[in-house]
């Protein structure tokens, strides 16, 4: 059994993509399965956390001891977490959030007109909640962000974690089958304080453990 380190700890999660609606049948979304997020929310369960998975468009089991928020949009998850996160020990922003979401959103399924080309799609840009969360996280609680990147992974991440003001933000890379839908992750831990933690490719509830072991040293004593 695992050690329960983060017993008597409340922990808030999201997993999952957003979905921003373009009209009620369609919309822009990504690849994120949830998978990473629930292993979080396993693994904290396990060692004996109070756990709250705000969960974006995910098709996967509710893990046992968990309580599950399904959320669609951006702006549902950003309300969903901030009052998630009023009463949380710790926040990890594992879902791969829109940056951007339709400027006119229509009531009615968009038709299809003979002859005539369609509108481009004008988008306006979602808050960035992981630098929300972090600028209003209460005192001695952890915020966990995670950075999905192409190219330039470890440069990327460092830029993210100085410009999100996260404590610890977790650096995959995603495209060319990585990552997204996966069962198993690769990455590297970056902390504010300066750590830096590679984490070998294995299974998500793996790097979850080495996510959680960070949280934990830098929880103040209860
Ligand atoms: O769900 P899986 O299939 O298991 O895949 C896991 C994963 C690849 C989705 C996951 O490991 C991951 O990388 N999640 C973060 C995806 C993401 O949105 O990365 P980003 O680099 O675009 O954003 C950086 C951070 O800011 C993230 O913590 C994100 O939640 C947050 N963010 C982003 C945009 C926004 N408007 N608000 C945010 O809070």
């Amino acid at each position: 059994a695992a050690t329960p380190d983060l017993a008597g700890r409340r922990v808030v999660i999201s997993a999952g993509g957003t979905r921003e609606p373009l009209d009620p049948v369609r919309y822009l979304g990504n690849h994120s399965s949830g998978k990473q997020g629930y292993a979080l929310a396993r693994t904290a369960q396990a060692r004996g956390a109070e756990v709250t998975l705000v969960a974006a468009n995910t098709a996967l089991p509710a893990p046992a001891g968990v309580t599950v928020e399904p959320v669609g949009s951006a702006e549902e998850l950003r309300a969903a977490m901030r009052k998630a996160a009023a009463e949380a020990d710790a926040v990890v922003m594992a879902a791969a959030v829109a940056d951007f979401r339709p400027a006119n959103p229509v009531g009615q399924k968009i038709k299809k007109r003979d002859g005539v080309d369609p509108d481009p799609i004008a988008l306006v840009r979602n808050p960035d909640i992981l630098a929300e969360l972090s600028a209003a996280r209460r005192p001695g609680q952890v915020v966990v962000g995670f950075a999905a990147e192409t190219e330039n992974v470890l440069a990327g991440g460092r830029a993210k974690l100085a410009r999100k003001g996260c404590d610890l933000l977790v650096v995959n890379q995603v495209g060319g089958g990585l990552a997204f839908g996966t069962d198993e992750n690769e990455a590297v831990i970056l902390a504010a304080d300066g750590d830096e933690t590679p984490v070998p490719l294995g299974p998500k509830e793996a790097l979850a453990d080495r996510v959680w072991d960070a949280v934990v040293r830098r929880l103040p004593t209860p």
